[in-house]
């Protein structure tokens, strides 16, 4: 049983709990999306991080238990793309013995063939990302040849494997996706599914932001506003990421991801965890601790606990509140640190 023992919860410099941890567990993706992993970036020269520092489902699972301990209750898969991960469902399985609420974010692509095994093993919740359902402009986006067919069969086989209400994000980018928002919200919450759209965001260093390619949730309400009846919905948690409407007459619900618009960083109670098992308390973060090391150096628990728990207690992150359009550090990229 991995059940751990509770101790006292930090509280960061904020007043902040540590409440969810996302798990990356690989940084390699077969999408290069072009807000993400641009070719130009990521290409065959990439030097992805190598298989001996990836941290095997034993120790994500040993620090994932220490992070239960610390008060942690959702636990999230993320990657890169984690399906490209070899068994994953062998550390679902692992996972889910903390009780914790158990989801994962992908992209769709490999869900057909494993949304049964991961299903079983105890997944709770599934979020998939799909920026447009027009295949020219999804293949554009994703830079990964013609697959979205692949991803929209993955959703459906998940969807008959009980996976109910599963959350679509679409990273909306202005000039490129946000004519489509209509058409996604009425094809997925058609489908009992919720939708999240995401303000392009500024995450790492290689994805050209800029401020004019925001389309920002007031003006996605507007437009999604002519064809819906939206009410807001109250959050149902305190740092609840997405902003919930729901469309009258229905129990189906749209959400807005608004990080540059009006960030959300005074209830953020993440922490991040990439593949090779450095620890990263902002999405926006350029340095971490190297937990991973600590492990494989011969940590206790209570040691793996107590640096933990330092690191959190030191925090005080809010870059989305402070964005400003003078360059700080080397952001990391979110394909390494877990979206
Ligand atoms: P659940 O409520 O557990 O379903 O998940 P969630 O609402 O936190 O959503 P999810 O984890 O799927 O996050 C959706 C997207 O929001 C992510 O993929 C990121 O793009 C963005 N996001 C999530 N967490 C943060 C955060 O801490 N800061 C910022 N700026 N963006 C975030
Ligand atoms: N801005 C907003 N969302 C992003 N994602 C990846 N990069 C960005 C960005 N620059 C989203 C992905 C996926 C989730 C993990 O994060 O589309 O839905
Ligand atoms: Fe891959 Fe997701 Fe990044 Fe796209 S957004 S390149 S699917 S990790
Ligand atoms: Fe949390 Fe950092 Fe995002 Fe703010 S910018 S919500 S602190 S992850």
């Amino acid at each position: 049983m991995n059940q751990p023992l509770p101790t006292v919860a930090p509280r960061d410099q904020l007043d902040r709990p540590l409440r969810d941890l996302r798990i990356s567990v690989t940084d390699r993706c077969n999408f290069r999306c072009r807000y993400c992993m641009p070719k130009e970036a990521f290409g065959p020269g990439f030097r992805f991080l190598p298989k001996s520092a990836i941290l095997s489902f034993e120790e994500i699972t040993r620090v994932a238990g220490v992070f239960v301990g610390l008060g942690v209750k959702k636990l999230r898969i993320t990657g890169g793309e984690p399906l490209l991960r070899r068994e994953l469902p062998v550390l679902v399985a692992l996972l889910r013995d903390f009780r914790c609420d158990l989801s994962l974010t992908t992209n769709g692509s490999l869900l057909e063939e494993q949304a049964g095994a991961l299903r079983e093993a105890g997944l709770d919740r599934l979020t998939v990302s799909v920026d447009s359902l027009d295949p020219r402009t999804f293949e554009a986006i994703t830079d990964a040849g013609n697959s979205l067919a692949r991803v929209l069969r993955g959703i459906e086989a998940a969807e008959r494997c009980g996976f109910q209400s599963i959350k679509i994000n679409t990273v909306v980018k202005r000039g490129v996706n946000e004519h489509e928002l209509v058409d996604i919200a009425r094809h997925f919450t058609g489908r009992g599914h919720t939708v999240r759209f995401i303000e392009f965001m500024d995450v790492g260093q290689t994805n050209r932001w800029s401020r004019r390619d925001v389309v920002s949730a007031d003006e996605m309400l507007a437009m999604l506003g002519n064809a819906f009846e939206l009410t807001p919905v109250e959050a149902s948690y305190r740092g609840e990421v997405a902003r919930r409407h729901r469309i009258a007459g229905s129990a189906a619900e749209i959400g807005f991801i608004t990080s540059v618009s009006q960030p959300f960083c005074g209830h953020c109670t993440r922490a991040r965890l990439s593949a090779s098992g450095m620890l990263y308390t902002c999405l926006f973060a350029s340095q971490g601790t190297d937990v991973g090391a600590l492990l494989r150096a011969g940590a206790t628990n209570d040691e793996l606990e107590a640096g933990i728990a330092d690191v959190w207690q030191r925090r005080a992150d809010r870059y989305s509140e402070l964005r400003s359009s003078t360059p700080g550090p080397r952001r990391l990229e979110m394909s390494y640190l877990g979206g």
